[in-house]
């Protein structure tokens, strides 16, 4: 059986962090897409030869030619531009849109059957053009940003309580904004729930140190953080291509559920071969309704602003 291609549409600091990442646990052919000439061929070339050392017999590629992602089973998209200190995600908005337009046009036609995970910021918006570009059913077009919220969530928790990162359940559901919702009723630490552990008052800072993990490594590097979201992108991979029906908090596209019609927002969903397989309707406590409605609602915000200046 012939090995799946994944395409990494943007070779950046993420893109190719996360091809890595997929490369080492042999998930399939690698594919690297950018603009900048040299940079994707480049940085294939580079993890190509590191597969002797570690013992990785896969194809690994790059060029500046998007038909070359064409038959890619699963494409990551990252392209358009990162973070830049002082802006916000939404500054990012008329930019990344436009490319959005350009690399939907191009999954849809090159690869039809892609199961596709974006990342690119501000990412509820840029996930629903590229929905709109292709075309492409729900279960197929997913956003990345809740595996990596809840990842910086878990890790501040466990931090505090001196405990292992793995014993910290967590979901960081809504969009992938400052107003993001830390779900401590679904919150537990070896099971018990993170609110009887952690007075609320120090659980508040904590998750308000979470709603600005982004912009936390964006003021220390000046720009964008890369490691934390590229294996948060490498677990929706591995989930997919190995069936793994993991339930994973994605952005997904509503249609009624959690109260939201017609819709991106982070939900906990499960992704396996067929994608994004069903989203998981947990019960919130009234406030994280709130929280959660008042998220959406920056979506919305969001999706028009965009639509003005496209
Ligand atoms: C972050 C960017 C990738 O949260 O949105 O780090």
């Amino acid at each position: 059986m012939a090995r799946k291609k994944i395409a990494f549409i943007g070779a950046g600091n993420v893109g190719a962090t996360c091809a890595h990442l997929c490369f080492l646990r042999e998930l399939g052919d690698i594919f690297l897409y950018d603009v900048i000439d040299g940079l994707p061929q480049g940085k294939a070339l580079d993890m190509l030869e590191s597969g002797p050392v570690m013992g990785v017999d896969l194809r690994v590629s790059g060029s500046t030619d998007i038909r070359d992602i064409e038959g890619a089973s699963c494409c990551v998209v990252t392209a358009g531009m990162p973070r830049k200190p002082g802006m916000s995600r939404d500054d990012l908005l008329k930019i990344n849109a436009g490319v959005m337009s350009t690399v939907g046009r191009a999954i849809k036609q090159l690869c039809p059957s892609a199961f596709v995970i974006v990342v690119t910021n501000p990412l509820d918006a840029m996930v629903t053009q590229v929905k709109r570009e292709t075309g492409f059913p729900k279960n197929q077009v997913v956003g990345q940003a809740g595996v990596l919220d809840s990842a910086r969530y878990r890790t501040f928790l466990a931090t505090e309580l001196g405990v292992s990162v793995e014993s910290v359940s967590a979901a960081v559901l809504g969009g992938h904004g400052d107003d993001m919702v830390p779900i401590r009723s679904h919150t537990t630490v070896g099971g018990v729930p993170v609110e009887r552990l952690i007075a609320p008052q120090r659980l508040e800072q904590i998750e308000q140190r979470t709603r600005q993990g982004g912009g936390e490594i964006v003021n220390l590097m000046k720009t964008s953080a890369y490691y934390a979201p590229a294996a948060a992108i490498f677990r929706m991979v591995e989930a997919y291509l190995l069936d793994r029906k993991e339930i994973l908090p994605c952005a997904a596209y509503l249609e009624g559920e959690y109260g939201v019609r017609d819709c991106y927002a982070g939900v906990p969903a499960v992704i396996g071969a067929g994608g994004l397989e069903k989203v998981i309707e947990i019960e919130l406590t009234e406030a994280e309704k709130a929280a959660f409605a008042l998220s959406v609602s920056h979506v919305r915000e969001l999706v028009a602003a965009m639509d003005k200046v496209l």
